[in-house]
């Protein structure tokens, strides 16, 4: 296929055959890593800008890696010490470190919509490295890419999504991603953390831990977000743990098979118990690992659109 977008901003407005594209073009570059040179020529003399206005550890070091595989410069933009302090807005901010020359920028804000209002002033691509509670693309495309390794295949499949829905962009991004690719979503956690009308987007809606893994192929905890916790959702961290944490006590792992993904970091003891994060079935270090490939496609197929 002939791919014409420079931005990444969800996987909602992506087609079926995008988001197989992005993840066909991901395959071939998943080898580069295993070489004793991880280099390839494709974005030589293109300058990529990570601009994490929120912080990272996988999404910020992935999206380095991945641009220097490629041969691309990277700058990491450091928002603290910038002049965004001094009450810079994030336009104005884009807008002058594209007049020196760069072609991309990787953005990460706490507000929903910040990488399409610098889209909507720069010529440099841009893609969503997760804003707020709207999507985080690139998550849901390296989860699907470890999927689709695991078990060959995406549709048919069933996934339960539990945790914090209402506040996650890996949520929202996951549900667009494996319901266009023919996945069956169950999203399952407290009511208070539900969003309204969420099954009018394709997904069965479950309050019982016990049910929504009961079905699964694939058991794809959240992180409970306590930075986005303002109100009072659930009685305390103690009864979400009872009621919608995930450990082998509570889950027979030799009874059915299924796999344990997490998009990370983990608050382990919480959302999930370290003996499930470390048993044989976890994919949680296989998805950071093809997070690299995901993104050396993303970018390879982003910012060969800017002129
Ligand atoms: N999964 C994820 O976005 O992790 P970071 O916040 O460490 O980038």
């Amino acid at each position: 296929m002939n791919w014409k977008r420079k931005d990444l901003l969800g996987l909602e407005e992506l087609s079926r055959q995008e988001i197989e594209f992005i993840l066909d073009t991901a395959k071939s570059f998943k080898e580069v890593s295993t070489r004793p040179v991880k280099k390839v020529p494709a974005l030589r003399g293109k300058t990529i800008v990570n601009l994490f206005f929120e912080p990272s550890t996988r999404t910020k070091t992935s999206f380095e890696l991945a641009a220097k595989r490629l041969s691309a410069d990277v700058l990491n933009f450091e928002v603290s010490t910038s002049s965004v302090s001094k009450g810079e807005t994030i336009v104005d901010t884009a807008r002058n470190i594209e007049a020196m020359k760069v072609d991309c920028f990787i953005v990460r804000h706490s507000v929903s919509g910040a990488p399409l209002i610098i889209s909507n002033a720069v010529k440099s691509a841009v893609i969503n490295a997760g804003d707020g509670c709207h999507e985080h693309p690139t998550q849901a495309l390296l989860d699907l890419f470890t999927v689709r390794e695991v078990f060959g295949k995406i549709s048919g499949l069933k996934i339960a999504i539990i945790g914090d829905i209402f506040h996650s962009r890996v949520a929202r991004s996951n549900i667009w991603g494996f319901t266009k690719l023919g996945a069956k979503v169950t999203v399952c956690g407290p009511p208070t953390l539900m969003p309204r009308g969420i099954e009018k987007i394709g997904v069965s809606v479950c309050y019982s831990i016990k049910e929504a893994v009961s079905k699964a192929d694939i058991v794809y905890l959240l992180r409970l977000q306590k930075e986005r916790q303002q109100e009072n959702f659930f009685p305390s961290q103690a009864e979400y743990r009872n009621y919608f944490g995930f450990d082998t006590k509570k889950f027979d792992l030799t009874k059915k098979k299924f796999v344990i993904m997490h998009p990370g970091p983990m608050n382990r003891g919480l959302e999930i118990s370290t003996d499930a994060a470390e048993k044989e079935n976890s994919l949680i270090l296989q998805q950071v690992t093809n997070g690299i490939a995901v993104r050396m496609a993303v970018l390879y197929l982003t910012v060969r659109q800017v002129h």
